[in-house]
């Protein structure tokens, strides 16, 4: 038997779009996986899991909540790698989002982190974080050289900016590192953008429902917002990476090219002209059009050869919704 076919491994959130993918992956090379979701019995949500290639054998799904203190530790205990993707995305309104929303993110790494401090056969932790805890300061200029992963996000910009996502973000990641170190857990994260491609789980969650939104229902306003965008293909390839290659080390940027929020949907609307239902416009919010490029050599030195396209990206994620009947009327 292939030696990694007796490692398991853990992935956090299973019922999410990157993890779902990252979860096929791993079946797909041998690995045993075990993944935590809110809710096992919600055969709604985690029934597409178990139609994976080799998920009956290699799979077990377990119970866990990131606002459970406790709630990860039999998840990750005796797994060789924990990869921690849950994470609150959408923010309830009705939430005081600077307290509550940041707060998860912060709170959750830190109980996922500890539950891996009392299980010894853990060798490294992999945490998916985001550029959005790279990106956001006030003095980013167009002539700025590309970001890389010694930067971080300003909170003083992200609070008045009211940008809670990439508050919670880079909150979330400082203090995963630096309880990492003092505790000794090797902890290796990947930073990704807007990750776009098909879905694998059964109603579109995250980024790529936000794109659906915009699409079908016009949506109003789309985002002021210019940000790096990645296909979901090469998100996975770096969080195996993170894994198997022994030297990966410190945070690694993963994103292809930038651009406005309202260049790609142009591009889209290009591409699928019908699915341009009704005008919309790009809304006045400051704060989220901040110029920049991100420097990839990083995750390129560890093995990802290249990011795939915008093209592409917006290829898999529309012919991904028409395949799971969400475009019908309009392709
Ligand atoms: N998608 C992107 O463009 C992108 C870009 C950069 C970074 N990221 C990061 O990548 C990670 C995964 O994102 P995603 O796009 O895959 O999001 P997603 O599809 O919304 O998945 C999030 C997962 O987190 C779980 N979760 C949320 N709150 C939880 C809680 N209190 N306890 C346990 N699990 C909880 C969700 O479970 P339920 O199904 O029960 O809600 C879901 O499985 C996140 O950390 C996100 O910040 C995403």
């Amino acid at each position: 038997m292939d030696q990694k076919k007796k490692l398991e491994v853990c992935v956090t959130g299973g019922t999410g779009f990157i993890a779902s993918h990252l979860i096929r992956a791993l079946l797909h090379k041998g690995y045993n996986v075990r993944t935590t979701v809110r809710n096992p019995e919600d055969v709604s949500k985690t029934g597409f899991l178990w139609k994976m290639p080799n998920a009956k054998e290699q799979l077990r799904i377990v119970q866990a909540d990131l606002m459970e203190e406790g709630s990860f530790d039999a998840a990750v205990s005796g797994v060789s790698c924990v990869f921690h993707t849950a994470s609150p995305v959408a923010i309830n309104p009705d939430m005081n989002p600077e307290v509550t929303f940041v707060r998860t993110h912060v709170q959750g790494n830190i109980n996922v982190l500890t539950a891996c401090t009392k299980s010894p056969s853990i060798k490294r932790i992999i945490l998916t974080s985001s550029c959005s805890a790279i990106r956001y300061d006030y003095n980013h200029t167009i002539e700025d050289p590309p970001l890389d992963e010694s930067i971080w996000s300003n909170i003083e910009y992200c609070k008045e900016y009211k940008m809670w996502y990439a508050m919670a973000k880079t909150l979330g990641e400082k203090e995963a590192h630096a309880f990492a170190k003092e505790r000794g857990l090797d902890l290796v994260v990947i930073n990704p953008s807007f990750v776009l491609g098909p879905m694998l789980t059964p109603t579109p969650t995250s980024t790529i429902s936000l794109v659906l939104q915009f699409i079908t229902t016009g949506a109003g306003e789309y985002p002021n917002m210019r940000i790096g965008w990645v296909h979901i293909d090469d998100v996975v390839t770096a969080h195996l990476l993170a894994f198997e290659v022994p030297s990966a080390n410190g945070r690694y940027i993963c994103s292809g090219e930038v651009a406005h929020f309202g260049d790609v949907l142009q591009m889209l609307y290009n591409k699928y002209p019908k699915l341009k239902t009704s005008e919309s416009s790009c809304s006045k919010e400051k704060g989220n059009n901040i110029f920049h490029t991100l420097d990839t050599s990083k995750i390129q030195s560890l093995g990802l050869r290249g990011f795939k396209s915008l093209e592409q990206m917006i290829d898999d994620t529309i012919q991904s919704f028409h395949q799971h009947g969400l475009l019908e009327y309009l392709l």
